[in-house]
Order: structure tokens, then sequence, then C-alpha cells
């Protein structure tokens, strides 16, 4: 059996990009995240404007920006898991027309714990390394585990912004999650245990699906 093709559903702060960088070093694939390809470009010139306006403002990039991202990242990748796309049904068919997927996974948190994740989020600026400053902190405060680079805090985790992006997966990418639901393909994960949990039960999902 090839590469595992991995969607990663979830609302923002729901521990994606955590467990995908754990999918990558376990099943050696490609991350595809269209949210990290848009914070590298987010002052790029294109017909819509730039990323950045949409971005702060907690709203959706439009989508032939992020399909041809998706595109690219894929046509290049055997296995990969696909982090923060499709977030809207049109950005699903066009997904649906260039690959199939062996694992559809859901991580599932109340609102209340996506804002505090969201807003106590720290980011390395080096290796995109994830920490939390009460849930997951760094042996030293500021300063990566991993790489020793400075940590930050994204431009769109104020509060008022992760509302914003809140309001706006629950009326455009709910539906995707409903659509691979009534599929049956979906695998809903308790995204609320510890990041060591959800990842046993992540693993060995995509395991399932992917062993001969
Ligand atoms: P994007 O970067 O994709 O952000 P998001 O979907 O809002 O997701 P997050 O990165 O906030 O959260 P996550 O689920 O990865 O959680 P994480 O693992 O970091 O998108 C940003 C913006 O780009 C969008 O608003 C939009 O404007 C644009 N965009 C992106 N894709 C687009 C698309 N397809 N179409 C149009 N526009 C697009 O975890 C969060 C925190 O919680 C961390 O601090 C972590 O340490 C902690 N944590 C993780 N797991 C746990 C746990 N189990 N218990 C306790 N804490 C945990």
């Amino acid at each position: 059996m090839g590469a595992p093709r991995v969607l990663l559903l979830g609302a923002p702060g729901a521990g994606k990009g955590t467990q995908s960088r754990r999918l990558v070093d376990e099943f050696d694939i490609e991350h595809v995240t269209t949210g990290d390809a848009l914070r590298a470009n987010k002052d790029m010139e294109t017909e819509y404007g730039t990323p950045r306006e949409y971005m702060d403002a907690g709203d959706l990039v439009p989508d032939p920006v992020v399909n041809e991202i998706v595109e690219a990242a894929l046509s290049d990748a055997e296995g990969f898991v696909l982090d923060g796309y499709p977030r809207n049904e049109s950005q699903t068919e066009y997904l649906d027309d260039i690959t199939d997927l062996d694992a559809v996974l859901y991580l599932e948190v109340a609102e209340a714990e996506l804002v505090e994740r969201i807003t106590g989020r720290r980011v390395c600026e080096d290796c995109g390394a994830n920490y939390h400053v009460e849930f997951n902190p760094p042996e030293e405060p500021g300063v990566c585990d991993e790489c020793g680079g400075d940590l930050y805090q994204r431009d769109d985790d104020t509060e008022e912004v992760a509302r914003d992006r809140i309001d706006t997966y629950r009326e455009n990418t709910e539906p995707v999650v409903e659509y691979f639901r009534e599929k049956g393909t979906l695998v809903e994960i308790d995204g609320e245990q510890t990041p060591e949990e959800v990842w046993e039960d992540v693993r060995a999902a995509v395991a399932d699906r992917t062993d001969p």
C-alpha cells in the first residue's frame, strides 16, 4: 500500500496542525496546509487583493487562490495530510476532481475550548512547532524546544478574530464535515482529549485505513 492520503477536518484551534506534524513524521508524508502557505504569502497581490485582507478579518481567502496552492502541492505528493482545506463546498468539489483520499478524520472540540486554545497558542517562527502557554508550554518561555527558534503569536489569534474564524467555520466548513459524514467516510475523533490521546486515535485510524 502506498503512502496514506489523509484529510484532517476540524474547527480553528481543534488541533489539526498539532496532529498533522505527527502524521508527517509517522507516515513520511507531506503536510499540505493552506493556512501556512497563505501566511507565507500574506501580502502577495492577486486579482482578489492580498490574502492578508481576508485572513485578518477571519474570512476565507477566495477559492481560486487556495485551489491553485493545493493543486500544486498535491501534484508533487504521493502521500499527504491536508490541513485547512477544503473549507467550503466548492473547494470540496475541486478536491474531489484532483485526488482520492484514504482517510477523512474530524477532530471534534467545543467552541469554548477552541477560543482558549487559539488565544494561548504560540508558534515557532523557524520550524512552525506549536505550543500553548498553559496546555503545552515550552521548557523555556518564548523559545522552541525543538529548534531553539523564537515563538510568536499569530496576527489572527486574538479573541475577536478567533470568534470570526469560528463563525466562518460554522457557516462554510461544517457543511463539508456533514458531506463526508453522509458519505460514510468520516472518522470522528474526540479532540478534547490530551494531544497524546488524540494522536493515538488519529494514528490508529490512518493505519487501519492504509495497512494492507
Ligand atoms: P489556518 O492556518 O488553517 O487556521 P485554522 O483552521 O483556523 O486552524 P488553526 O491553525 O487555528 O488551528 P489548528 O486546528 O491547526 O490547531 P493547532 O494544532 O494549532 O487558517 C488561517 C486563515 O487562513 C483562515 O482564517 C483563512 O483566512 C485562511 N485560509 C486557510 N485555509 C483556507 C482555505 N482552504 N480557504 C480559504 N481560506 C483559507 O492547536 C491550537 C492550539 O491548541 C495550540 O496552541 C496547541 O498547542 C493546542 N492544542 C492542540 N491540541 C490540543 C489538545 N488536544 N489539548 C489541549 N491543547 C491542544
